[in-house]
């Protein structure tokens, strides 16, 4: 069964009916394709931990679609506002604490006194959310640990018949998922490294924001496993040169690869290829391994070696 539907009006309505209801429904955003549901409906949002074979410890980023919905589901304060209405839509998720008490959103939060949310930059992520007419948790479309799905076929790939349907909005533009950062406390800290690159934020904020203080047994954003994005083959990065039977990923001027993340060292078209290419590598025959060339640790670039480092993790 195919369950992949162009996001055309007729196919938005049935969508949005499906996510009122209780259903999930994968959607296209900016970073990663998500698998959405009702973020009020516990029955709907306990499918998704299922689908992916995801830990009930790791909550869910609510999607929505309106900055001055913020209000009635969180505590707000003149930052957080600037934020939203800078970044917004955007990779930017924002953990905050939680003012609606509604018992059903305690499953997407995991039981957490703080929910994220974003308000994701895809028109079609967008529409159906305001059709819909609730926050949309969503986490990335993808089995719990592997690679993060940019098109709706490596959500059919990953998830298949787990999902009702799966909007087909393109490949995604930004590629990485969003930055998340905590603003429940004086300074802004990063959970997760993302679309939204730490200098914008810093810039814009006119302050210093911190990284957090990775305790990889104990990660903040309690989706920071050590061992996430993995490919099946072991990935070995900031490779020089390919060793025998690798598959290699290059960055920049190199010569000798297989796949290159961006030839002119571009690192937004890195990020948008990352997940993609991990993907071909992966499953091209005839090789024993992955390598991947260095990338520097600036901008996106932050965002991109943390997925790396993550799928290279040999538990
Ligand atoms: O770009 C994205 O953020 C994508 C698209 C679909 O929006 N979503 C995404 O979701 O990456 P997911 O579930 O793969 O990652 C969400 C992360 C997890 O690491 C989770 O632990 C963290 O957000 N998170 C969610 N709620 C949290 C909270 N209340 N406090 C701290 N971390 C939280
Ligand atoms: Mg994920």
């Amino acid at each position: 069964m195919n369950n992949i539907f162009q996001p055309d009006e007729h196919n938005l309505e049935r969508a949005a009916l499906a996510v009122k209801s209780g259903g999930l429904v994968a959607m296209p955003t900016e970073t990663v394709y998500g698998l959405g549901a009702n973020v009020y409906i516990a029955a709907a949002v306990a499918r998704i931990f299922e689908a992916k074979q995801r830990p009930f410890f790791d909550p869910l980023i609510s999607h929505i679609a309106e900055t001055d919905f913020l209000k009635t589901y969180a505590r707000t304060d003149e930052r957080i506002m600037a934020l939203a209405r800078k970044f917004w839509p955007g990779p930017l998720t924002m953990v905050l604490k939680r003012s609606d008490n509604n018992a059903a959103i305690d499953l997407a939060c995991s039981g957490l006194p703080n929910i994220a949310v974003r308000m994701p930059a895809h028109p079609v992520a967008l529409d159906l959310i305001k059709k819909s007419g609730v926050p949309i948790v969503a986490p990335s479309a993808n089995k719990f640990k592997s690679i993060s799905p940019t098109t709706a076929q490596h959500v059919f790939d990953s998830l298949g018949d787990k999902v009702d349907m799966i909007l087909d909005g393109g490949p995604c533009a930004v590629g990485v998922e969003s930055t998340i950062i905590d603003v429940t406390g004086s300074n802004v800290v990063i959970l997760r490294a993302g679309g939204t690159s730490k200098e914008d934020l810093e810039k814009f904020l006119n302050e210093k924001v911190l990284l957090s203080q990775g305790n990889p047994n104990q990660p903040s954003a309690p989706g920071q496993l050590l061992k996430h994005y993995a490919p099946n083959h072991p990935l070995r990065i900031n490779a020089a040169t390919r060793q025998s039977g690798e598959f290699f990923i290059g960055f920049g001027k190199i010569a000798d690869c297989d796949l290159n993340l961006s030839p002119a060292g571009d690192l937004r078209e890195a990020a948008a290829n990352l997940f993609a290419f991990l993907r071909r590598a992966d499953t091209a025959p005839g090789y024993t391994g992955l390598a991947m060339s260095p990338v520097p640790e600036h901008g996106l670039g932050l965002a991109i070696n943390d997925r790396i480092r993550r799928a290279s993790y040999k538990a």
